[in-house]
């Protein structure tokens, strides 16, 4: 896929704050330090749109982000949420996080997809679980994501995401921000929950098929 474009949008701390949908929207979750910022950046083949940091908990906002394609042509947003489980902020603050979080994913109507991320070091604790079962009770598509690849052996890296797998049923993408793995998979699948695809306009559910779709 070509990205024609991709800005910042606008950020809020509550959900009443954010402008209303205009377009699919696809979040990103995940504990905080996890590179939910660098994945999107990486995404996106820019460098700096999404600020990230070395510091956890550095994103404390929801961040909009508008991305528009060349090939398939279409516009989605992408949504960067606050990370979860920072254990040096304090019981409160961590809820509030949890709240805007879960706010936004129960009361956002052009949610299609949340990107629910883990280190692939550390697979998916108890928080990545229920974040994950939230997503679902809600109704949107969960995408899992491993990140952060390259920490692992070209070796480690197959028989790891095999167990992750195993251990969640379902597919787990690998990827890592600073090479680039898996990162066209990856946008394939979150073009799919988006019901993107080549001959598919936004909301034209299954207009399109998984064979057209492989072929972006
Ligand atoms: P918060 O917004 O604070 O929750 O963090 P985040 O999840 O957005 O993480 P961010 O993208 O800011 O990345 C955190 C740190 O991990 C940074 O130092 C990144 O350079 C590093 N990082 C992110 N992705 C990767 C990756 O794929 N590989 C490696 N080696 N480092 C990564
Ligand atoms: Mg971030």
């Amino acid at each position: 896929m070509r990205i024609r474009d991709a800005r910042y949008l606008a950020s809020a701390t509550g959900t009443s704050q954010l402008p209303p949908p205009a377009f699919a929207e696809v979040a990103f979750a995940g504990r905080s330090n996890v590179g939910k910022s660098s994945l999107m950046n990486c995404l996106l083949r820019r460098k700096k749109l999404v600020r990230t940091s070395g510091t956890p908990g550095c994103t404390r906002a929801i961040n909009l982000f508008r991305v528009e394609l060349a090939e398939p042509e279409a516009t989605l947003d992408f949504v960067d949420l606050p990370g979860y489980g920072y254990a040096q902020r304090s019981k409160a603050e961590r809820k509030s996080w949890g709240k805007l979080i879960e706010d936004f994913l129960a009361n956002r109507p052009g949610l299609r997809g949340v990107v629910c991320i883990v280190d692939v070091r550390r697979g998916f604790e108890p928080d990545d679980l229920e974040l994950i079962e939230f997503v679902e009770h809600v109704g949107v598509t969960p995408v899992l994501v491993a990140t952060k690849l390259d920490k692992l052996s070209a070796s480690q890296r197959k028989l790891r995401l095999l167990t992750l797998e195993k251990e969640m049923g379902r597919p787990v993408h690998g990827v890592s921000a600073e090479t680039e793995e898996g990162r066209e998979l990856l946008f394939t699948a979150i073009l799919r929950v988006a019901s993107i695809g080549p001959t598919a306009k936004l909301k034209g559910e299954d207009a399109t098929s998984d064979a057209e779709i492989s072929e972006i």
